[in-house]
């Protein structure tokens, strides 16, 4: 059973930490640039709360704190918002964990938020989350060619940015 819950205070944040400072978990995410520490993690997460653009939740698998999706970038006038997204547990990766946390975000975008659209980017390597957006019905709308970089250590390998969309 999955379930997010909108995060208001600061919460646990043993695994958290330990996730983000997993390259594999961040290989295609800018986190993967940074040490991540408790003091780093507590004070992203105090601004986060505290943030009028950005409603971010913990990922439960069976009562497990596995992971986490984001609402950010949510504009006002534009009525629209990103969905950002990752399974830090990797015990629990390819269950379907992902497509069904941000089925229930997208659920509070267009109902409680009342977006327009929700919004999402991925490096074009990152198979398995493009496969957890066409799951939800996002569309392919754009690519923006050689965007990213892949590696730290080289400025020449890089990466198509691919972005999806999703209307209510
Ligand atoms: C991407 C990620 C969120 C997917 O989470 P998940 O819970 O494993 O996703 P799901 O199980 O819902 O679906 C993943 C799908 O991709 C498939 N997949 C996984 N790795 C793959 C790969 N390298 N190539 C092709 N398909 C792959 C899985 O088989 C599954 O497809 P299926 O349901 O048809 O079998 C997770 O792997 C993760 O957190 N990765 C690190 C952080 C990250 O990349 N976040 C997204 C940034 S845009």
């Amino acid at each position: 059973m999955i379930k997010i819950k909108l995060i208001n205070k600061i919460v646990n944040l043993n695994d958290w930490v330990k996730w983000l400072n997993d390259k594999e978990v961040t290989k295609y995410s800018e986190q993967r640039l940074k040490r991540h520490t408790h003091v780093s993690q507590k004070k992203f997460l105090n601004k986060k709360i505290k943030a009028k653009d950005s409603k971010i939740f913990q990922i439960f698998f069976n009562s497990n704190f596995v992971g986490v999706v984001e609402l950010g970038n949510i504009d006002k006038f534009h009525n629209t918002c990103e969905v950002m997204y990752f399974i830090g547990n990797k015990k629990y990766w390819g269950k379907g964990v992902a497509a069904s946390a941000i089925n229930l975000a997208l659920k509070y975008a267009f109902k409680k938020l009342k977006v327009y659209k929700v919004f999402a980017g991925t490096y074009k390597k990152n198979v398995a989350s493009q496969k957890v957006l066409t799951k939800n019905k996002f569309k392919l709308v754009g690519k923006m060619k050689n965007h990213l970089r892949v590696l730290k250590s080289s400025k020449k390998i890089r990466d198509d940015k691919l972005i999806y969309e999703k209307l209510k």
